[in-house]
């Protein structure tokens, strides 16, 4: 049976973190909340309780029985150490001084937690409350300059707790703590990489699926092309992929996207629905009215298209673990889950049973996935693309000809980023047509025209971002290239707004 660590989330907003250095570690976790804790069968070799902003001290404040756990290895960190120590009769209290930033930590005891780290390792301490007294049995292993009780651990079970949190960057040898735990304490061998994941996927889904067959919508992006491929390798021609042509990609992407698909060996069917799409969109500015319109759209051509399909029975889909993990809800007992699974009175093809063989991987899980499947490079490491295109980058009303702009103008951008090797620096890029003339001179005339700017951003999740610090003679090259070549432009402006205060793109999105 496949190993694995299991992460209890108590609401810390960097939960998925101690889950990404777990993965690095090649050993297999899953994040649940604290009050969902799944079946513990032999498959869970050791437990992690994360952080939470609350505190032990609060009635109500989250908490566990830790018997459920059984004697498998627990590792407490930050509110999860506190809630060992709470519930052991240890006492917890507020901090003279909220602890927060770079702390050093030197062991007290040798201990199989703290293992090969350096005397004064640097660590991230984030807390308002610290543990004073441990309960009987427990000793501290490991203290700082101002935090006694740093690391502890239980003096003859895997027990152990620590205050700092080992799963940020800025604890330089975190990742060792947790190797430490998860390896030595645990007892996880290091097997779960992208081969091995390629090859039980593909084993499992060739036994849930059988002979059944699985419509799939392709984006062109990495995510649904990797959960192609991967189901592709499953069942083969059972797989029928659809993509399509919105009218609203990027220039040429169609053609090109569906050639690559097409050398991947996959059965693709290419949908040319621009008309369908642009009709719909027709006379629409508002920023929501376009994203429905698009999306129902999308849903009446998909629809059509599955049912095509002779005895199509599943929906494969490429959702990823973040849009899977529950979160937990700290000023309600609910947890809430994003679902986009089925319910009553959608259309047909989403009346289909889901397989998302991608579910439990992160981002970049699923390039290294793509890759070791062979998945191209132009395919993998694509810029995040939104679903409705450059719908949301013409700001106001849609028409082919804005579009035709719009295409030009990007493609110039993002040639010249890849040109000139900067693609691959940027998360994102892309450009924006903005609804507004500005007075311009060529030759001898006055002209009025069209403003686009160009947004380039480095991020990690998209979530925050800055905006790239793309050099002078590349803007001024690609601006001049832009309103030399793209009839009905005659400014270029570059957007040097960080997010937040500012989002990626323009048009709004809630
Ligand atoms: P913002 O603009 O919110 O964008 O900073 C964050 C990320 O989300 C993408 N985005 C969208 N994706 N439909 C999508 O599928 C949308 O309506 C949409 N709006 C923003 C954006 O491109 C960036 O990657």
């Amino acid at each position: 049976m496949a190993e694995k660590i299991i992460i209890l989330d108590f609401g810390s907003q960097v939960t998925q973190l101690i889950a990404r250095r777990v993965r690095e570690i090649k050993v297999y976790c899953e994040i649940h909340p604290y009050n969902k804790i799944p079946v513990l069968d032999d498959s869970v070799k050791g437990i992690i309780l994360s952080g939470s902003p609350c505190s032990v001290r609060d009635a109500n404040s989250p908490s566990i029985d830790l018997t459920l756990l059984g004697d498998r290895p627990i590792l407490g960190i930050c509110y999860g150490a506190q809630l060992i120590a709470h519930l052991g009769g240890g006492s917890v209290q507020a901090s003279a001084h909220r602890e927060y930033g770079r702390a050093h930590m030197d062991s007290k005891k040798s201990s199989a937690l703290l293992n090969g780290l350096s005397a004064k390792s640097q660590v991230w301490m984030s807390h308002g409350d610290t543990i004073m007294d441990l309960p009987k049995e427990y000793e501290v292993i490991g203290s700082t300059e101002t935090v006694r009780v740093a690391v502890f651990s239980h003096i003859s079970k895997p027990i152990f707790g620590i205050q700092f949190h080992p799963e940020v960057t800025h604890s330089t040898e975190g990742s060792e703590l947790i190797k430490n735990f998860v390896v030595g304490i645990s007892g996880c061998s290091q097997t779960w990489t992208s081969d091995s994941f390629a090859e039980t996927t593909i084993a499992a889904l060739k036994q849930k699926l059988g002979n059944d067959k699985v419509v799939l919508g392709l984006s062109g992006g990495v995510d649904s092309s990797v959960a192609a491929v991967l189901l592709h390798r499953a069942i083969g021609k059972n797989l029928y992929c659809i993509f399509v042509d919105n009218g609203l990609l990027r220039k040429n992407e169609f053609e090109q996207v569906l050639e690559s698909y097409h050398t991947l060996g996959l059965n693709v069917k290419g949908v040319n629905a621009k008309k369908l799409f642009y009709d719909a969109l027709a006379g629409l500015s508002d920023p929501e009215e376009k994203r429905k319109a698009i999306g129902k759209t999308f849903i009446d051509v998909f629809d059509q298209e599955s049912h095509l399909i002779e005895g199509v029975s599943w929906l494969g889909q490429g959702t990823i673990y973040p849009d899977v993990i529950e979160s937990v809800s700290i000023n309600g007992p609910s947890a809430t889950i994003k679902s986009h699974h089925n319910v009553g009175g959608l259309p047909d093809f989403m009346k289909l049973k889901v397989v998302e063989p991608l579910n439990t991987l992160f981002k970049d899980e699923v390039r290294l996935v793509g890759k070791t499947l062979g998945v191209p490079q132009e395919i993998l490491g694509r810029h995040p693309f939104p679903g409705p295109g450059l719908a949301i980058r013409i700001l106001g009303d849609i028409t082919p000809e804005k579009v035709d702009i719009l295409q030009k103008v990007d493609a110039i951008f993002i040639n010249g980023l890849k040109q000139d090797g900067l693609y691959d620096q940027v998360w994102q890029a892309g450009a924006i047509l903005l609804p507004v003339q500005s007075v311009g001179v060529m030759g001898d005339e006055r002209t009025y025209e069209q403003v686009v700017a160009l947004r380039a951003v480095t991020s990690l999740d998209g979530m925050t971002a800055d905006w790239c610090h793309l050099p002078y003679e590349f803007l001024g090259r690609i601006s001049n290239e832009i309103i030399n070549q793209v009839k009905g432009v005659n400014r270029v402006v570059y957007d040097i707004s960080s997010k937040p205060p500012a989002t990626i793109e323009w048009d709004y999105f809630f």
